[in-house]
């Protein structure tokens, strides 16, 4: 199976992965260029859907002096792109269970004390590869309005980045879930979550779940070459 099969039509550009040089298909992504290029990528891919926010990657085109960052599975590359794959570690998280708390609002800054320590310096908000005003978020958090950063994060992946970035040790993709959470206490559970956890309960999915937690590596990339040329032969 030729995984590149697909982009053998399309024009080639140079580009730099972690500094070395490397001619790849005009228009894959940071990861597809990784693998086109035979440099194994395990930590830093997962969904390739943008929704796990394990690729964090850092990228820059000549002559701009500012770096950005993104998900590696969803930047197409470009002529003289430069980019690297940077994987983020999850920052510490304290343990709570918000069903036990008295009041979520007093609650936070016991919680999560460095939350007053913002600085309000927006590097969270740039970092960001979702286009959340992450910085507008942890300052309604501050002030405890949760019901209106609750939807704001709705788009996170907790790919950490903000975490990383802020200055003072604040992880506002935390703060987003707190809000969220905050919410959803006061809240019927939706329907459709209900009838999936009273499936998971009943066992619907144990055997599938065991299969993959058992199975050898050789297994498992069987089952990702079946899923993958099931999807390639629906396009
Ligand atoms: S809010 Fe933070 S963790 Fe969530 S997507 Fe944005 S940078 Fe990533
Ligand atoms: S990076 Fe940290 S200090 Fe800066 S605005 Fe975001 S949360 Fe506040
Ligand atoms: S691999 Fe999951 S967001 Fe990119």
């Amino acid at each position: 199976m030729d995984l590149f099969a697909a982009y053998t039509d399309r024009p080639m550009v140079s580009v730099e992965i972690g500094g070395q040089p490397h001619v790849v298909p005009e228009g894959v992504t940071v990861l597809q260029a990784m693998w086109y290029s035979g440099i194994p990528v395990v930590k830093g891919a997962g969904c390739l859907g943008g929704v796990c926010g394990a690729c964090t990657t850092t990228w820059r085109m000549p002559g701009d002096l500012t770096a950005r960052s993104g998900l590696g599975c969803q930047i197409a590359v470009r002529e003289g792109m430069s980019f690297t794959l940077y994987p983020v570690d999850a920052p510490q998280k304290p343990r709570y269970r918000m069903a036990e708390l008295d009041d979520p609002a007093e609650a936070l800054f016991s919680i999560y004390p460095e939350t007053r320590r913002c600085t309000l310096c927006d590097s969270c908000t740039q970092v960001c590869p979702q286009g959340i005003t992450v910085k507008s978020g942890v300052m309604r958090v501050m002030n405890k309005m949760f019901e209106p950063v609750a939807p704001m994060f709705d788009e996170c992946v907790m790919c950490n980045m903000c975490s990383l970035v802020c200055e003072v040790g604040i992880a506002p993709n935390l703060l987003g879930l707190y809000a969220r959470k905050a919410v959803a206490r006061e809240r019927p559970a939706p329907p459709e979550l209900e009838t999936v956890m009273r499936r998971v309960a009943d066992g619907k999915w144990d055997a599938e779940w065991g299969a993959l937690l058992e199975g050898s590596g050789e297994a498992l990339a069987g089952r990702c070459r079946a899923v993958w040329e099931r999807d390639a032969s629906r396009d």
